[in-house]
């Protein structure tokens, strides 16, 4: 079952019905100014960070769920009512919502009165633009009342929802023509205000939300529109929130636009103390300006349109498949931007307050982003490095507005300095620019300890040379990948919670996976001394390599699989030997896609078993026997019921690793096999047991062992963009950035048919035919650039060339 369909044209999909089976959002912004938005008109917007400025307010666990964001109520006679129908709920006799690339659209008609409302972010000015189109679609006059809404959250996202002892007293507004400000924070020496402004006279405002609401109401019966007027209020502590009042009468066939502004402002320094409260608009008002003509909106518009195209066109497919051609050239890449500027801090399952950004995930949100933007790929590694301990381990997670390490998480997670590397080859792979290297990075924000780059990169290598355990394999300290197998919590008592914080460093606790890890990206660091000139280096990184690489063979594999870990006890984890949870995805992933037991014939074994024990029609589980108790000795993971999340959920994120590992085999079509299973697209008929949005991945899906089998959790920010978009266009398509040039090595299903790239690379554009009369799965016979026939997949690079024409010859 659908709840809508795609429009490729358009790069948009299209919501036909309010009741979705979850709220379906979009991401509007494109680099500080951000808002979630809902096929409802729920949502939030915050500039930078959501969790210390957050400008408007939204409450999670909320009923009706999803009730807090930018609404317009339209009040013709009794009847009120709102474009995306929260949140009166009042039926519509027309509704649409419209999610496309940085934008939201809503279509409403009651009455024969249509009200289409357009949401976007520019691409260049922290504010979110709203335009409102109200069109009378019948034969005779209509007059009706419009009024605005939204509730200003106090700006620190946790303080909003706790200190209310003092919260209730800070509030300040000001309004001036058709402009509310919200000023709270601004007395006491902060630089920041926001407002919410239209571009038409108004009617009427109110600035408290208990006046407009009324005694008792919730905002879907605000009182001020029942009775068609605002009451003029000026908020003074308490909810600060903006209303505008427009009245309007409608010939037949007539229509009015009107523009909404919410707009982030910050002051210079100097000039926020003149007169704490009142403050200097400047900068307000040359927004309100910038954005006051439908023509100055139209190209506000078409900019955003332009930035996006822009993006989307340095990869591009035109495939036989079209599930593979709108992912790849639509919505993957979109939702890699997304999970690039985002992290895992604020979405519909991550309430903004808790999580900054991963160093972890945001080294992996890199590997599908930068060939996007390059240049930010290269500043956010020099940022995450800068939070780097001088040891090489790392904080776990910083704030995206201060950029500083997050204590409360702390360190201790030993796959951490590892995704450094990943991210950085990622990015030497992209462009070519060894001078990143050079940078001078602090370590742990202290700029007196600053390092070249390449010294962060050196210092994550050696963090698992030196702690390893008693099998030579690297220690898992509190987690690795799978933040949830803490198998260093041995001695927490029984009764007591699993302790999340607990020891960083575990005696001999120690990872398979982080094996596979330093084996996969030691060799691209092996790579990036020799390239660098690193010759000592890159010799002593080969040597630990070879030495983890038979670690592996000797300690890390269990007869037809990896293995996952040994505890804290040396007790092997994910072994046939165990009772429950005897295989685990993870590290077959990981030392397949390293190379590791692919000459042994051991790779294949492990694909093989991994096809056999863990997958499932909805994708592969994370291990399998789900644990069905808590166990003492592996923490959070056996505390989630079976089939969901770390306990044999499907996580899709680790999904395209297998994928990979069946490509570096050659099995083209099982790893197509597998891209299918959790590709949104391939599932939309589905969504009512999937549930979450059919554009963009969740996290998980639910193991074989849940109740509700098949059903997604947790939409957006997840890997998994990342890591499908790697898989796609580098392991199944083959379009493979590397240190030389580029490369091609696709490994299809036989009866995939040819297919053409165009790939913009370091300032080039490589137009690609891949030919396969003979409906090979992988290999390639030669190459033809420009004419000239060239043996091997690697397109050589050529300083100044602009375009290259490549036939790719599989066979
Ligand atoms: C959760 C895990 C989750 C991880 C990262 C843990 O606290 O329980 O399931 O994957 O944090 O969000
Ligand atoms: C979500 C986290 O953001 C990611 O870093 C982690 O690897 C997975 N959970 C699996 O536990």
């Amino acid at each position: 079952m659908k709840f809508g369909f795609f429009d490729d044209e358009k790069k948009e999909y299209v919501i036909t019905t309010p009741d979705t089976p979850l709220p379906w959002i979009n991401y509007l912004g494109s680099q500080d100014f951000f808002s979630l938005i809902s096929n409802t008109c729920g949502g939030y917007s915050f500039y930078k960070d959501a969790k210390l400025l957050r400008l408007t307010r939204y409450r999670y666990n909320n009923l009706p769920a999803d009730s807090n964001g930018k609404y317009y109520y339209i009040k013709e006679g009794d009847v009120i009512w709102n474009p995306g129908t929260m949140p009166t709920r009042t039926p519509l006799d027309e509704y649409q919502c419209r999610h496309g690339l940085g934008y939201s659209r809503f279509h409403g008609i009651k009455n024969q009165l249509s009200a289409d409302l357009l949401a976007f972010v520019p691409v260049d000015t922290p504010c979110e633009i709203n335009v409102l189109t109200l069109k009378n679609q019948s034969a005779s006059a209509k007059k009706l009342s419009l009024f605005s809404y939204v509730e200003f959250c106090l700006w620190n996202a946790v303080d909003d929802m706790t200190n209310f002892q003092r919260n209730l007293s800070i509030g300040e507004v000001e309004i001036q023509g058709s402009a509310i400000y919200h000023k709270t924070e601004y007395r006491e020496r902060r630089n920041h205000y926001s407002f919410f402004s239209v571009n038409t006279p108004i009617d009427g405002f109110d600035t408290s939300r208990d006046e407009f609401l009324g005694v008792r109401r919730g905002n879907d019966r605000p009182l001020a529109v029942e009775q068609g007027k605002c009451t003029g209020s000026v908020a003074s502590g308490w909810y600060p929130i903006a209303s505008h009042q427009i009245d309007l009468v409608l010939a037949p066939g007539e229509e009015k636009e009107l523009i909404f502004l919410l707009g982030y402002c910050e002051n210079p320094q100097e000039e926020k103390w003149e007169a704490p409260n009142v403050i200097r608009k400047t900068t307000a008002l040359a927004m309100q300006e910038k954005y006051h003509t439908s023509a100055q909106v139209k190209k506000a518009f078409q900019d955003l349109n332009h930035y996006w195209e822009d993006l989307l066109s340095r990869f591009f497919v035109n495939s036989q498949d079209p599930h593979v051609n709108r992912m790849a050239n639509i919505w993957n890449q979109y939702q890699c931007m997304v999970t690039f500027n985002l992290s895992r801090s604020a979405s519909y399952y991550e309430s903004g307050t808790g999580r900054g950004m991963g160093f972890r995930d945001s080294c992996q949100d890199l590997l599908g982003f930068v060939h996007l933007v390059p240049e930010r790929a290269r500043e956010r590694i020099l940022d995450i490095a800068a939070t780097q301990f001088e040891d090489g381990s790392a904080y776990h997670q910083y704030q995206p507005l201060t950029k500083k390490g997050n204590l409360d998480i702390g360190s201790g997670f030993n796959d951490d300095p590892l995704w450094l590397i990943a991210a950085a080859s990622a990015y030497l792979k992209e462009t070519g620019d060894f001078s990143i290297l050079d940078e001078m990075v602090a370590f742990d924000c202290d700029t007196s300890k600053a390092q070249p780059f390449f010294q962060h990169l050196l210092r994550s290598f050696h963090y698992t040379c030196t702690h390893l355990g008693p099998h030579k394999l690297p220690l898992i300290g509190r987690a690795d990948w799978n933040d949830c197998l803490n198998l260093n919590c041995f001695s927490s008592e029984p009764g007591e919670p699993f302790q999340t914080t607990g020891p960083s460093e575990g005696p001999v606790a120690e990872s398979v996976f982080i094996a596979g890890m330093f084996v996969k990206y030691g060799r691209e660091f092996q790579t990036i001394c020799e390239k660098y000139g690193h010759t000592e280096e890159a010799l002593q990184a080969k040597d630990a390599i070879d030495a983890m690489y038979q670690a592996v063979l000797t300690s890390g594999w269990d007869g037809d699989w990896f293995l996952r870990a040994y505890d804290a006890t040396s007790q092997k984890i994910g072994s046939h030997e165990c009772e429950e949870g005897q295989i685990f995805i993870e590290p077959q992933g990981f030392c397949v896609m390293a190379g590791i037991g692919v000459k042994e014939g051991l790779a294949e074994k492990a694909l093989d078993s991994v096809k056999e024990r863990l997958d499932t029609k909805y994708g592969i589980m994370v291990q399998q026997p789900a644990y069905t108790r808590y166990y003492l000795n592996l923490g959070e993971i056996s505390s989630y019921p079976p089939g969901y999340k770390e306990n044999a959920g499907i996580f899709c994120h680790n999904n395209p690793w297998i994928s990979i590992g069946e490509t570096m085999i050659g099995r083209g079509s099982r790893a197509f096999q597998i891209y299918k299973k959790t590709c949104p697209s391939y599932i939309e008929n589905i969504s009512q047991i999937h549930r979450t949005e059919p554009y963009i991945y969740s996290q998980m899906i639910a193991g074989k062992d849940a109740p509700r089998h098949g059903e997604a959790k947790n939409s957006w920010l997840t890997g998994t963009a990342a890591w499908t978009f790697v898989n796609l266009s580098q392991a199944i398509l083959g379009i493979q950035p590397s240190y030389d040039g580029l490369c091609v090595d696709p490994c299809i299903p036989a009866d995939f048919g040819d297919f053409t790239v165009t790939r913009r690379f370091r300032g080039a554009v490589y137009h690609l035919f891949i030919s396969n009369p003979d409906h090979v799965e992988k290999g390639v016979k030669y190459l033809e650039i420009d004419g000239k026939q060239i043996s091997g997949n690697l397109i050589p690079f050529e300083e100044g060339k602009k375009e290259y024409q490549v036939t790719i010859h599989m066979g």
